[in-house]
């Protein structure tokens, strides 16, 4: 396995690669990898002759408050960990060389962004669609896997690479959970033993929500999303959106709706917790 920090040396590889008609398949991440990451390196393996996982605490994505100077980072454990799953390069670029100082270009998806994170973090998504055109226009993948754990992301991704015609077929890999169904998330480690504890009230309530419009459909849909909350709330956390849209358009749901999307955010202790779980309607 091979570390690349230099753009240009990326680019260069890749096209290198691209001639000798291999398959590149890149997983871009923040770092501090877990086993979710780490399914998202399994499934690249899979599909490509090369994987590229890219390392990048990416800062446009944070708003000025939030938390890019203290987001998790080991480096080193990183490299352990992708090349144990058979990683073949990991592109870590310094900021500074990704985002030149007098930048004036960004990458806006307008429809999709405004639903849920993209409410309360309204920087966010330009962010990530800004830096993974990015980090496809440096490595070159033909295959790109992201992340069910980040619902809205993978969509907005999808929906940017057809609307701009990026050559590029995206993944998009089941959420991976802790044994007792907390999802895995790098901002997990900023939760104290109780936080954790409570916060597994987010992913009991939705597969109980699951349950519940799996038997009944969505005509209690009120009812059901009020229990989340209630939940949540009760157990100390602090409720950003409990919402249920449809999984394919980030719209409120009608009668024809096919896959609901069952998505929450509450922050407990300084961790924001995002979670949700996909729900096939009148299967
Ligand atoms: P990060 O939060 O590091 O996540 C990298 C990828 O791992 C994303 O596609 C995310 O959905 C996926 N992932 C995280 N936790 C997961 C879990 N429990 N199960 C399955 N997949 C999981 O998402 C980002 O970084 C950034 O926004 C990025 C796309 C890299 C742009 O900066």
């Amino acid at each position: 396995m091979k570390i690349i920090n230099k753009i240009a040396e990326m680019q260069q590889y890749s096209t290198l690669q691209r001639c000798e008609g291999k398959k590149i398949a890149v997983v871009p991440t923040m770092g501090f990898l877990h086993e979710g990451h780490l399914s998202l390196i399994d499934c690249a393996r899979k599909e490509a002759d090369i994987v590229i996982v890219t390392n990048f605490v990416n800062p446009t994505q944070f708003a000025p408050h939030e938390d890019l100077d203290t987001y998790p980072r080991n480096f080193e454990e990183d490299c352990k960990l992708c090349k144990e799953r058979g990683t073949d390069i990991v592109f870590a670029p310094e900021a500074d060389d990704m985002y030149c100082a007098d930048r004036t270009t960004w990458v806006i998806e307008e429809k999709l962004s405004k639903h849920l994170c993209g409410l309360s973090r309204p920087v966010f998504f330009r962010g990530i669609c800004t830096v993974v055109t990015k980090l496809f226009n440096i490595t070159l993948p033909d295959i790109a896997v992201f992340g069910q754990k980040d619902a809205q992301q993978a969509l907005i991704i999808t929906r940017m690479v057809r609307d701009l015609n990026f050559p590029i077929e995206i993944i998009v890999a089941p959420l991976v959970r802790e044994k007792d169904g907390l999802a895995m998330s790098s901002r997990n480690r900023y939760l104290n033993e109780g936080e954790r504890h409570r916060g597994l009230v987010i992913s009991r309530s939705l597969f109980r929500a699951e349950k519940m419009l799996v038997q009944n459909g969505i005509g209690r849909l009120g009812e059901v999303l009020s229990m989340i909350v209630d939940n949540i709330s009760e157990a100390g956390g602090k409720i950003d959106y409990v919402e249920a849209l449809d999984a394919a358009t980030l719209e409120e749901p009608d009668e024809n709706v096919k896959t609901l999307l069952l998505a929450c955010a509450a922050d407990f202790g300084k961790a924001r917790l995002i979670d949700n779980v996909l729900v096939k309607i009148g299967e």
